[in-house]
């Protein structure tokens, strides 16, 4: 049954609602679908324990992408990560994982007192976003840390890059490993063969997909999913209930009823559409003479040795070596194109699409692109190749979490530990976590950043000015 339809119904049915949410149903106008939102009542499952219409709609789900069992999501994928990770280790393991992944794994490796092993990743040398992790390097990491009991990839990254899910989960197989994917940016791969395939299908442990990021569904909406093996399926539900609210939210829930019909029955036609709607932005951006759209137009997914295959719903406008910087190209488009991306870095700005883009706005990105190009000059790019550089790790993240400290200039920090999470959000990627040192590497390239208009977060104080460090070895 679908969950949406069923709630209309059950509100046309003219039942007196003496239970939550106070609202009690009334046309509270303002928009909003209170006709719709209800709690666990008779008919209606409970997430935690669900048994009828939502075991339908998640088995529903687990069918679709290939999953011996999916589960709703209320809270994003944030939620599912912290639930995957805190379902497959127990506190005080080892954990490999390379070093950008979203801050919710630093949450989850913070709740559970983990010691993170970071795998090394190349960076991409046109923009400097994060390449694939290699089987290789798993395979090497797997070899020194006999003790590894979680293996965790993002894949596709922010940017659209995939790694080698099938490869990796082999090698991490092999070795008694489960593997947990963060597969945020992933909830529409393998529903066309324009589009690379998902990491469930490639055999990962566990799988955290957002399809509000994606797909059409309300914002906060994700599922989880669960492949037999080596992660204990009732622990991942009880995590799962941990961090998920008591009351999940039944609109979000329909959302993500309709979202898994809408595949199930339109998937193929809808993905068809889309590629060839991005068929038509590559062709349109083919001419471009200073700004590249990573993987599109006349970048080719060749041109890039380091990545194991590409999201072409990402468009990766590539600003390095031109005069213009990422942010400034997102202003150029908001002000001058009304078209507002999603982010940007230093580099490069990053426009997301969906199957809902239509080829209109499409060829509108490509169109403003290509004015703005003509506009451009080459400047010699000022960044570095290579990845961030990782600080050392001086203490754990739970113990530099517990120590006093105190906001300090950024010049005064070098050398001192860290006792905060420093990030660029989006993409939510720290690039300091309690009990790192602060380098003075670390520190010029907050500044480089925050000159080239990317803004940075800490929990605690207000980088670059500030950062906060303990008040211990270091200090
Ligand atoms: C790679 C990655 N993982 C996880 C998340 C968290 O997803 P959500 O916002 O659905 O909680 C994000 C959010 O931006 C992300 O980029």
């Amino acid at each position: 049954m679908d969950l949406l339809e069923t709630l209309r119904q059950y509100h046309d049915s003219g039942a007196c609602p003496m239970h939550m949410p106070g609202h009690k149903r009334a046309d509270l106008g303002g928009e909003l679908p209170w006709q719709l939102d209800i709690t666990e009542i008779d008919g209606f499952d409970n997430l935690h324990d669900a048994r009828g219409i939502l075991k339908e709609g998640m088995d529903r789900a687990a069918r679709l992408y290939g999953s011996d069992r999916a589960f709703f999501l209320v809270n994003g994928s944030t939620c599912g990560i912290l639930a995957g990770i805190c379902a497959a280790a127990r506190p005080g393991d080892t954990v490999l994982l390379p070093r950008g992944c979203h801050t919710s794994v630093y949450h989850a490796l913070e709740l559970r007192d983990l010691v993170p092993v970071y795998l090394p990743v190349p960076a991409d040398p046109g923009t400097g976003a994060a390449a694939s992790l290699p089987p290789e390097t798993v395979a090497k990491a797997l070899a020194e840390h006999p003790e590894a009991k979680l293996l965790i990839v993002t894949s596709p990254t922010y940017e659209g890059v995939l790694s080698d899910i099938a490869s990796i989960v082999t090698l991490a197989h092999g070795a008694g490993v489960p593997v947990l994917v963060d597969e945020a940016h992933g909830a529409h791969l393998g529903f066309s063969p324009a589009f690379p395939g998902g990491a469930v299908a490639a055999g990962a442990d566990i799988v955290i997909q957002s399809l509000h990021k994606t797909l059409p569904s309300l914002t906060q909406t994700a599922l989880a999913h669960w492949n037999r093996g080596l992660v204990d399926e009732e622990e991942l539900a009880r995590q799962l209930a941990v961090f998920q609210t008591s009351s999940p939210s039944y609109l979000l829930m329909g959302a993500v009823d309709r979202c898994v019909r809408l595949l199930e029955e339109r998937g193929g036609e809808l993905f068809a559409a889309y590629a060839e709607n991005l068929a038509a932005f590559d062709e349109a951006v083919k001419d471009l003479r200073h700004l590249r759209v990573l993987c599109h137009g006349n970048d080719r997914p060749e041109d890039h040795p380091d990545f194991f295959a590409f999201d072409p719903g990402k468009l990766v406008l590539c600003t390095r070596g031109t005069s213009i910087s990422g942010p400034r190209l997102m202003e150029v488009l908001r002000k001058e194109y009304r078209i507002e991306l999603e982010m940007a870095l230093e580099d490069y700005a990053l426009a997301m699409t969906s199957i809902c883009d239509t080829r209109e706005s499409l060829l509108r990105l490509a169109h403003a692109l290509r004015e703005i190009d003509s506009r451009l000059t080459d400047a010699p790019a000022e960044l570095a190749d290579g990845p961030l550089p990782l600080p050392p790790q001086r203490m754990g993240m739970l113990a530099a979490r517990r120590l006093p400290g105190q906001p300090v200039p950024l010049e005064e920090a070098v050398g001192r530990v860290c006792g905060e999470m420093v990030w660029a959000y989006p993409p939510g990627v720290p690039l300091l976590v309690p009990g790192e040192e602060v380098t003075a590497e670390l520190c010029r390239t907050f500044k480089r950043m925050e000159a080239g208009g990317v803004v940075l977060h800490g929990e605690k104080s207000a980088p670059p000015r500030t950062v906060w460090t303990v008040k211990n070895g270091g200090v």
